[in-house]
């Protein structure tokens, strides 16, 4: 456990590059491309309030006990658990994390590479007009070669920054990325709140309606609040082995929260009030709502003044690329900690790490992951066919990650920390060895020993049998 001395792993350098870099791991897909259309099809404003209570209930605690792992144990996803919990098999949760970080890697890179695509669309004017949009999107997805070239480019800006390190990598890049994120999503979050019809978006928003609230609406919410916190597969245990004896544990991870929930929110408050402001649109569209029906919004209403239609699609995939790329360097980083990481603590048998140069680690992990991501963009076009229970590759990892590894990885943390975990190291953790308040210690530990692993518990047994919240 986390002696005291100086980590040779390298560390976030402040206290703002710990949280921006944990909130920029967090914020993503899930909160623009997922959020929205798991709101659209839950019933709006009253799935929003569940998903808060299952965020404050349920993926805080959680991360909470992510960041305590990684920082006392200041080892990866599997290191932690061979310095935490020596002989256990609970080590298999370490190794769930690198195989869902990996996985998950691979497919988020496919969407990110038709968001690269559609980026390089609206700047070069081409997402304009009265055009069949669905048909566009079809044509792109399932075009043999286009997809994987932008594939491959997302996944080499990934490993760019990741070879960079901690500190000149990721908390560079994330501190310069979240700002920019932020001040796009206010900025077009402002913008759409001024449409014309923009009120029924903003009323589907804020008026919840608790008829619609159904045990599979729960459920989805609680699906989302562990995909979009990237809580369950060591994740941010890695990262939270780069911080410093400083960092205060609780308030960080309710920044991150806060900052996550507000993102996935503005989001919202981006997506329906355009696609109210336009007749005829749909709200439950599914993934198509950011491929399909967002250009079609844009065009339809700026179709006066093509310019901001124009500024409004370029600025709004751009900002979708820039919340790619913070959660996917965190993926990566899972796995290329992984590889990098050395033994330094007495009960790890040193033959058991691999201990290789960043670089070569990160391009094992970045290799990797083109292969499987070629797979999975494969399977919307040439590949279609190759399926197994009615899935592709794409669905498969997406299934494997979202219904067993995040929430039986969450699951086994909040039991691990809850339940074995010494108080005492818990207890000197989160109150940064006596230095900081112990009043929200007691609310801390009831939330991770019981609301966590039962919220969860239901979660994953219920993805496991009825299959809601994919
Ligand atoms: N937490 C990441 C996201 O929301 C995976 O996209």
């Amino acid at each position: 456990m986390d002696s005291g001395k100086p980590s040779h792993r390298g560390s976030f350098g402040t206290r703002l590059g710990v949280i921006l870099a944990s909130a920029g791991s967090a914020v993503g897909l899930g909160n623009i491309w997922r959020f929205p259309t798991e709101v659209g099809n839950n019933g709006g404003a009253a799935f929003i309030l569940v998903y808060f209570g299952f965020v404050l209930f349920l993926a805080l605690p959680v991360m909470v006990c992510e960041f305590l792992m990684g920082r006392s144990s200041r080892s990866n996803t599997v290191g932690a658990w061979k310095v935490l919990a020596p002989g256990s098999p609970m080590i298999v949760a370490g190794y769930m994390g690198i195989l869902a970080g990996v996985l998950i890697l691979s497919f988020y890179s496919v969407v990110a590479a038709w968001t690269l695509d559609y980026t390089f669309m609206s700047l070069t004017n081409q997402l304009t007009g009265d055009q069949d949009y669905a048909k566009i999107f079809q044509t792109f997805v399932s075009n043999p070669w286009k997809p994987l070239v932008f594939l491959a480019l997302f996944l080499l800006l990934t490993h760019w920054i990741v070879v960079r390190g901690v500190e000149r990598g990721i908390e560079r890049y994330s501190k310069l990325m979240m700002p920019l994120l932020l001040v796009i999503i206010v900025v077009l979050a402002v913008y759409a709140a001024q449409m014309p019809g923009a009120e029924a978006g903003l009323s589907y928003l804020l008026r919840p309606d608790f008829s619609k609230v159904t045990p599979s609406v729960a459920l989805s919410a609680m699906g989302q609040a562990l995909f979009s916190l990237s809580v369950g597969i060591g994740c941010l245990t890695t990262y939270a082995s780069y911080f410093r004896r400083e960092t205060r544990l609780m308030s960080s991870a309710l920044s991150v929260c806060l900052i996550d929930t507000l993102v996935a929110v503005m989001s919202g408050f981006i997506i329906f009030p355009a696609v109210f402001s336009v007749s005829g649109v749909g709200v439950d569209a599914g993934p198509g709502l950011v491929f399909i029906t967002l250009p079609y919004v844009f065009n339809s209403a700026f179709s006066t003044m093509p310019v901001l239609g124009y500024l409004f699609s370029g600025l709004f995939y751009l900002l979708l690329i820039l919340a790619a790329l913070t959660s996917s360097i965190s993926m990566h980083e899972i796995t290329t900690a992984f590889l990098t990481d050395r033994s330094v603590q007495k009960n790890v048998n040193k033959s058991e790490n691999y201990g290789l140069p960043r670089r070569r680690a990160a391009r094992i992990v970045t290799l990797v992951c083109i292969l499987l991501g070629t797979a999975c963009s494969l399977s919307f076009g040439p590949w279609k066919e190759y399926t197994l229970c009615g899935m592709g590759v794409f669905e498969w990892f997406d299934y494997v990650t979202a219904k067993f590894c995040m929430p039986l990885g969450a699951l086994m943390i909040s039991i691990f920390v809850g339940w074995y975990m010494p108080h005492r190291e818990v207890r000197d953790q989160l109150t940064n060895w006596g230095t900081l308040s112990v009043r929200l210690y007691g609310i801390f530990r009831f939330l991770a020993r019981w609301v966590a692993p039962l919220g969860v518990a239901i979660v994953f047994l219920n993805e496991l049998f009825y299959g809601t919240t994919k």
